[in-house]
């Protein structure tokens, strides 16, 4: 269903709160400190479609001031301090959130609600506790035209993020 389709360049971010009705998200509402929930949204053939259908596609947008953000996070894949992450956890694919984490040298992190595994966004999404084997994956984008447009899917698929959606799509 093209709801499940991967994120592709040109996708725009779009706010997940269902109030907002698929808007695009507003620059001014990214703020360093806070982090906004959203879906992509690109023409899947020839129709515009949110791409809600599986927890990979439920994103994180945060903002850093720019010289905290700190490889392995792909800085060629961000702007303005804009960075974009996958909320699905790569241990059993359960959806992130973003906490205070006051540990480890974290103001706050991306936190699992599963089984805890944390990541720290300022730096490729490591991952700082729990179970997690890998980051979560970090997708390129640019800010244009006011909006924040996708430049290409996720940077890193292992192929244990498929059989964890594939759990989480079975438990559904
Ligand atoms: Fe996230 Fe297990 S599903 S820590």
């Amino acid at each position: 269903t093209p709801e499940k389709r991967l994120p592709s360049k040109g996708d725009v971010l779009v706010y997940a709160d269902p109030a907002k009705n698929g808007a695009p998200v507003a620059l001014a509402d990214i703020k360093e400190g806070q982090v906004v929930y959203a879906f992509p949204k690109g023409k899947v053939g020839g129709t515009d479609v949110v791409k809600n259908g599986v927890t990979r596609n439920q994103l994180i947008i945060a903002k850093f001031p720019p010289s905290q953000l700190k490889a392995p996070t792909n800085l060629a894949a961000t702007d303005q301090g804009i960075v974009v992450y996958s909320r699905q956890c790569m241990h059993l694919g359960c959806a992130v959130e973003i906490k205070p984490y006051p540990s480890k040298g974290l103001q706050e992190a991306a936190v699992c609600p599963c089984h805890g595994g944390v990541y720290d966004l300022t730096q490729g999404a490591r991952v700082v506790d729990g179970p997690p084997p890998a980051p979560v994956p970090q997708l390129p984008i640019k800010v244009v035209g006011g909006q924040v447009v996708v430049q290409d899917t996720f940077l890193s698929l292992p192929y244990d993020i498929s059989a964890s959606e594939f759990t989480a799509q079975k438990k559904e």
